[in-house]
Order: structure tokens, then C-alpha cells, then sequence
């Protein structure tokens, strides 16, 4: 058995969903995958930090209540020095970041990440801040570090579109995608058929905890925003920034322009797109779009994700799953985990043939 050490840097939703997961199934890892996770070390706004080198009780942890984290409070500055003392003194394999991400900066996030790869520790995150902005920087200093940065989780939770796209379309030939990969919005939408006005389906989402802190990154597009640059610039082999995406939102939608298309079966969407140019240019925006009945996204109601691509051997292809949620992100997490280790394992076996 592989024992894998790990820092939580952020001890909001996502990471307290990590650390109930470990109590429930560290033993059901190890009989399938082969390691278990111990956490050594912890960091909140709220709570502080902990250092642990013999590993902390992932119990005693999921049963504190630290009260309310608070990292949009960093958003505009840089990292959260409790986090950078995790980073580097506990003795971590892996940091796990789920702290917060500016939509502009990438921070606290993207700071933390750079942190812990330079402090020589594998990284895998949930924030789309810092994948939006440097993804490919972030990969290539893992790989002259040896190391690993993933992050599943930054686009539609635990839903894999990322390594469906990488791993099982490989060679599919992708030349673009359409995605409906705001949960907050697509739910307002269903909410605004059904008659409610746009605040009253807003108050409805936040309820139910999807949108985020601020919600107008939920209903302007913005959180869109990098998901599509994330996706464009990963499967499409684009090098866009989030500030060349054209981007509205769902704001200007009246409960009149909704239920209008309604009776012809068509649905207003909140679409983030990108396609590859026959010049071989990647166009991407993020726009409200009305979808006719056939398109495959038309029927999908509710906080849920999804991404249809276009290929050139399979025709369309799509996916749908949950985008967001505590439960949903944090096996994200673990399936970034589990990468690593199976990546890990192969490369084990090559060094012990050679
Ligand atoms: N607030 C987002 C949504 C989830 O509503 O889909 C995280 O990106």
C-alpha cells in the first residue's frame, strides 16, 4: 500500500467533502486502487492552519466546525500566508487547493499552486482561476519538477469532461464544443420557463447553493468564461486569456423572451462555446444562445452540465453530469488522486524493467 500525504489548503465545502471521504472509504482506496490518504497539514481564513507530520484525524476534522472560511476576503492580493506555511512545513505529497479564485487575478489559488510546486509537491486542484490563467505554465513547471497539476474539478465538478475529451476522445479529432458549464444560470433559466422573475429564481439558486459567492460571475457569464478558456485552450490547442472571450450573460433575458420560444420547443441556453477556423485560429465566446429542440442540450434542465463536442470521427459527442456541488468537486479531487498514483504505479513498473 501507497500512503499519500496530503495538505488541504482551503477548508470550505469541497475539502471538508475530501476529508469526510477519507473517513468513509481511505479502506475501500486501498483495497482497489492501493493507497490510503492521510492529511498532514490544513489551512482556512477561519480555522487557521494545522501541521500535522503524523497525520491529523480526518474525523475530529470533519466533526469541528471552524465556521465560516472567508477567502474571497484575499481575492485581490496574493496568497494567504497560513496557506504558505502549510505549503512548505507540512510534509505533504500532494497539496490539494480549494481556496478561492479571483476571476481576474486566479488568486489566492494561483499563487498557492506555484507554491507548492516550487516547494516540490504534486498539486491537484478544484479552482478555475489558476487552470484558466496558467494552466500550461503550471503543467510544464510540475514536469521539469517531476511533479503532477491536475484539475478535473475545475471545469463541471466531478463530471470528467476533462479526461473524457484527453483521454478516451483522443485521436477523435475535437474541432470544437458547445457547453452548457454554468449550473446557477441553466437553473434560473428552467426556473424563468416555469414563470418566476429573475430574482426570485436567483434567491432559488443561491438557496439551493449552487451560484457563487458573488453570483454575478454566475449570471454574466464570467465563470463561463474560464471554463471555456480552460476547455479551448486544453482540447483545442488554443492560448486564449479570458479577457480575449467575448461574454454576456443571462441578464438582459426577460420572463417574456423565455417563454416565448417555449411553445416552438426551443429553450434560451447559456452557451460557452469555441471551434477551431478552417485557418486554424480557435474562436470561443459565451453568449445566451436559443437552441432548436434537436440540439442535444436543449433538454438539459436544472443546476446540471454539459458539453456536446463536435469530431471529426464521431460526430457529436456529449456529456452531462452534475457541475458543481461539495460532494460532486471533491471526488474531483480523489480522481485526480487516482491519476496520479496509476501514473505513479506505471512508472514504478518501467523503472523496475529497465
Ligand atoms: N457556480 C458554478 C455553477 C459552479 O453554478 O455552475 C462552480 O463553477
Amino acid at each position: 500500500t501507497t500512503t499519500y500525504t496530503i495538505s488541504l489548503l482551503g477548508f470550505g465545502g469541497v475539502n471538508r467533502a475530501l476529508a469526510e471521504l477519507i473517513t468513509q472509504r481511505n479502506d475501500e482506496w486501498q483495497r482497489d486502487f492501493g493507497f490510503r490518504l492521510v492529511i498532514v497539514g490544513v489551512s482556512d481564513l477561519a480555522l487557521g492552519s494545522i501541521i500535522a507530520p503524523g497525520g491529523i484525524d480526518a474525523r475530529v476534522l470533519t466533526q469541528t466546525d471552524f465556521g465560516r472560511g472567508g477567502f474571497a476576503a484575499l481575492s485581490g492580493g496574493s496568497a494567504d500566508p497560513r496557506s504558505l506555511d502549510v505549503v512548505r512545513d507540512a510534509p505533504a505529497d500532494i497539496v490539494v487547493e480549494a481556496t478561492y479564485t479571483d476571476a481576474i487575478t486566479g488568486e489566492p489559488a494561483l499563487s498557492h499552486c506555484r507554491a507548492a510546486l516550487a516547494a516540490g509537491r504534486h498539486v491537484v486542484t478544484t479552482n478555475k482561476g489558476p487552470v484558466a490563467l496558467a494552466a500550461r505554465a503550471l503543467t510544464a513547471e510540475a514536469a521539469r519538477e517531476g511533479l503532477r497539476f491536475d484539475y478535473e474539478g475545475s471545469v463541471m465538478s466531478g463530471t470528467p469532461v476533462l479526461r473524457l475529451a484527453r483521454q478516451a476522445l483522443a485521436g477523435s479529432g475535437i474541432t470544437g464544443f458547445k457547453g452548457i458549464l454554468n449550473g446557477t444560470s441553466n437553473f434560473i433559466l428552467g426556473r424563468m420557463e416555469a414563470g418566476l422573475d429573475f430574482a426570485a429564481a436567483l434567491s432559488e439558486a443561491q438557496a439551493a447553493g449552487y451560484a457563487e459567492a458573488d453570483p454575478t460571475a454566475d449570471v454574466e457569464g464570467h465563470d463561463v468564461r474560464l471554463k471555456v478558456v480552460i476547455l479551448a485552450n486544453e482540447l483545442l490547442g488554443a492560448d486564449l486569456a479570458p479577457s480575449q472571450v467575448d461574454c454576456s450573460g443571462i441578464t438582459a433575458l426577460t420572463p417574456a423572451d423565455i417563454a416565448t420560444v417555449v411553445s416552438n420547443g426551443q429553450r434560451w441556453k447559456l452557451i460557452g462555446s469555441a471551434s477551431r477556423q478552417t485557418d486554424g485560429r480557435v474562436e470561443a465566446r459565451v453568449s445566451a444562445e436559443c437552441l432548436p429542440v434537436t440540439h442535444p442540450l436543449t433538454g438539459v434542465s436544472g443546476a446540471v452540465n454539459a458539453v456536446t463536442f463536435t469530431t471529426q470521427m464521431l460526430g457529436d459527442v456529449t456529456i452531462t453530469g452534475p457541475g458543481a456541488g461539495r460532494i460532486e468537486t471533491a471526488y474531483a479531487l480523489l480522481s485526480d488522486i487516482i491519476a496520479l498514483h496509476r501514473d505513479r504505479t506505471a512508472q514504478m513498473h518501467q523503472e523496475a524493467a529497465e
